[in-house]
């Protein structure tokens, strides 16, 4: 059964000590995208406890990033390492993350994701978010973002 894991997890708040596994693992998978240290340690100072880092015997092996702005809140970045993914990491840390929204009264949750990441729109939407607009020019090489949004009823 590909959910279970035997594995003890562990969630908690990002500290500027796991900068080196983070960079890691978003080179790995964002590869010309990934944020460097800079924008990592940018983002912990804009989200504070809203990054939050899932750990594996002591590693790290995921992490989400997510920002309370005025009018809706915001996801910055979310990553499972290639060998840890369909384990329900990713629907965990987003759990954490939404839980810790919910606390400050979120309104609505937004995200863009490159049109053509079809593993992470297929996460975001089975776990309700909705494609809302596409944004053109979104990347650095002219890629096509897709806006997405979870809306709660509160
Ligand atoms: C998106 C991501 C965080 C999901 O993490 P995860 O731990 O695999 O997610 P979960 O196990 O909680 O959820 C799995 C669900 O996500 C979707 N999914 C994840 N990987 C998928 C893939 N390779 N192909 C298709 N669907 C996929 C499916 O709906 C899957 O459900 P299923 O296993 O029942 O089919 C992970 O794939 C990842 O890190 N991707 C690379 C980084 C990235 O693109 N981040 C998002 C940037 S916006």
């Amino acid at each position: 059964m590909k959910r279970e894991s035997s594995q003890q997890i562990q969630l908690r708040k990002f500290k500027p000590s796991d900068l080196p596994q983070i960079l890691k693992i978003e080179k790995d998978l964002f590869g010309v995208d990934a944020y460097n240290q800079t924008v990592i340690l940018d983002g912990f100072k804009r989200a504070g406890e809203g990054f939050i880092v899932v750990q594996q015997e002591g590693k790290i092996v995921g992490y989400i990033t997510g920002f309370i702005e005025p009018s809706r809140d915001f996801i910055d970045n979310l990553a499972v390492k290639e060998n840890f993914q369909r384990k329900g990491l990713g629907k965990t840390l987003l759990d954490s993350l939404l839980k810790y929204f919910s606390q400050k009264g979120f309104k609505k949750v937004q995200l863009v994701v490159r049109e053509n990441n079809l593993s992470a729109i297929n996460f975001y939407e089975k776990n309700s978010f909705k494609k809302i607009k596409l944004l053109k020019n979104c990347y650095p090489d002219g890629g096509t973002g897709i806006l997405m949004q979870l809306k709660t009823n509160e």
